[in-house]
């Protein structure tokens, strides 16, 4: 199933988002609407909103309240992008300038924030505790991953533990958050809730671990961001700590250097390196075993065309080129 079939499944909630998302941008000050509008509109995948509604009539009936809940989380997703494309210095992002470079760093740090309060205002709409606890959770702990790796950037003592580590906090807890989510509006039973999440979890890490492969080896055109981002900032990711864990001395002395000092002088050997000690293959492989716990996370849910799009998302989170 490709991506637009998976949409397909919940045609008419998906649009429902979209416009959603187009009401709640609005803000009496031109310059919040202009940037808002510039990033949401540029043509994201709306992965994680597809999950939420996915999730959601997997389980059964939520009362109504996908939608919404659908909308807050690609709110929350796209205030990280605006935040995260200042601190890795990035210039380009679906397929055209980011916000960043076009509008400067300080109003995409503050557009971000003015995303984060939109969603939770959006969640105090919607009313429900358990929805509140389960973002706020979600979006702290991106802040954590966030800084967590900081602390890992231009360090090559960056242990797989630690990067995957980085990797749950920063990108997997909001997938996570996003199919708990529909299980909580759904009224599930613990075990499906637990289920949801967990398959949430894997798929993210899964979604994340091809996300940091493909910055050595995408289609910029396919992919819409710059090659070498990674590399550019000094950030060790599972590639890379697999790659210098696997070279001769002289290509050791090489990530080494290029982990500490950033820069993509060296990007074309270093990306020639990875490939061939296995960085990359290994990196699919760590996907494709998270995407087969998220396939078998998804065990009590009942049969229905729903669960299978949750299967198909997560085999195109390991299979995917952009
Ligand atoms: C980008 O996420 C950030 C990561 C977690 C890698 P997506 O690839 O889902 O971004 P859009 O929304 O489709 O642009
Ligand atoms: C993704 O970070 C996670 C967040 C945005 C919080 P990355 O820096 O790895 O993602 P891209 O490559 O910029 O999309
Ligand atoms: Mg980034
Ligand atoms: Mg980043």
């Amino acid at each position: 199933m490709t991506i637009e079939k998976i949409r397909g499944l919940v045609k008419a909630d998906f649009e429902a988002v979209d416009r959603v998302v187009t009401e709640r941008l609005h803000s009496p000050v031109a310059l919040v609407d202009q940037v808002a509008s510039y990033i949401v509109h540029s043509g994201g995948k709306r992965l994680r909103p597809l999950l939420v509604l996915l999730a959601a009539r997997a389980c059964g009936h939520d009362g109504g309240r996908r939608v919404e809940a659908a909308a807050i989380i690609e709110f929350i997703h796209t205030a990280t992008l605006l935040h995260d494309d200042v601190v890795d210095d990035s210039s380009m992002r679906r397929g055209r300038e980011t916000a960043n470079e076009v509008f400067g760093n300080a109003t995409s740090v503050l557009v971000g924030d003015f995303l984060y309060s939109r969603a939770f205002q959006m969640m105090v709409k919607l009313d429900r505790m358990p929805v509140m606890k389960i973002l706020a959770d979600a979006t702290n702990a991106i802040a954590e991953g966030e800084v967590l790796q900081l602390m890992t950037a231009r360090d090559p003592t960056t242990t797989e533990d630690r990067y995957f580590d980085v990797i749950h906090r920063k990108t997997a807890r909001l997938f996570e958050a996003g199919a708990q989510i529909g299980a909580v509006l759904c009224d599930a039973s613990p075990d499906v809730e637990r289920a949801l999440a967990s398959y949430g979890r894997h798929i993210g890490t899964a979604f994340q671990l091809i996300d940091d492969a493909l910055d050595y080896q995408a289609d910029e055109s396919r992919i819409g961001k710059h090659l070498g981002d990674d590399l550019a900032e000094g950030k060790p990711t599972l590639p890379l700590i697999h790659a210098l864990q696997r070279g001769d001395a002289q290509q050791q002395s090489m990530i080494r250097d290029a982990i500490e000092h950033g820069g993509l002088e060296r990007l074309e050997e270093i990306t020639r390196a990875v490939a061939s000690l296995g960085g990359l293959a290994y990196t699919a492989r760590r996907a494709q075993g998270e995407a087969d716990l998220a396939l078998a996370a998804l065990s009590p849910l009942p049969e229905t065309v729903f669960k299978e799009g949750l299967s198909e998302l997560a085999r195109f989170a390991v299979a995917r080129k952009n």
